[in-house]
């Protein structure tokens, strides 16, 4: 397996419009996607950086991942994203290492991806998501 760049950082907030007013208002940066994403249970917004996305969450309900996490932590940094070619093969060969998966199989991720997660306790204390973009990103 390959990863090929840090696809996104996926930051939780309570309040989507109101981050992503700061960060244009401070930084001058506006999402090039907003869409809502029901497998996570998030409204989410990808913010273009140098080849690589901030992204911002708003859980749609308390009871999704993200939702949990703001309950407990607050906002702040949820995961880290890796854009890897074969999610598929991806999975399969980290399963083979013992890595404890989070999805056994790729689920729907904005932008038209396929993605999955990987649990912290086996990657560094870090949430991990893997990302297998669709050819025409
Ligand atoms: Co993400």
């Amino acid at each position: 397996m390959r990863l090929y760049n840090i696809d996104h950082v996926g930051l939780a907030v309570f309040d989507l419009d109101a981050a992503l007013a700061e960060y244009e208002r401070l930084y001058g940066i506006r999402p090039l996607y907003r869409e809502t994403v029901a497998s996570q249970d998030v409204e989410e917004a990808m913010l273009p950086l140098g080849g690589s996305f901030v992204q911002l969450l708003q859980p749609l309900s308390k009871d999704g991942p993200v939702g949990r996490f703001l309950e407990r932590n607050g906002e702040g940094m949820h995961h880290l994203a890796f854009a890897v070619d074969d999610i598929d093969a991806a999975l399969k060969e980290l399963a083979g290492e013992g890595v404890r998966l989070i999805d056994q199989e790729p689920r729907p991720g904005g932008r038209g991806a396929k993605i999955a997660f990987i649990h912290p306790k086996t990657l560094s204390g870090t949430l991990v998501e893997l990302v297998e973009l669709p050819d025409d990103h």
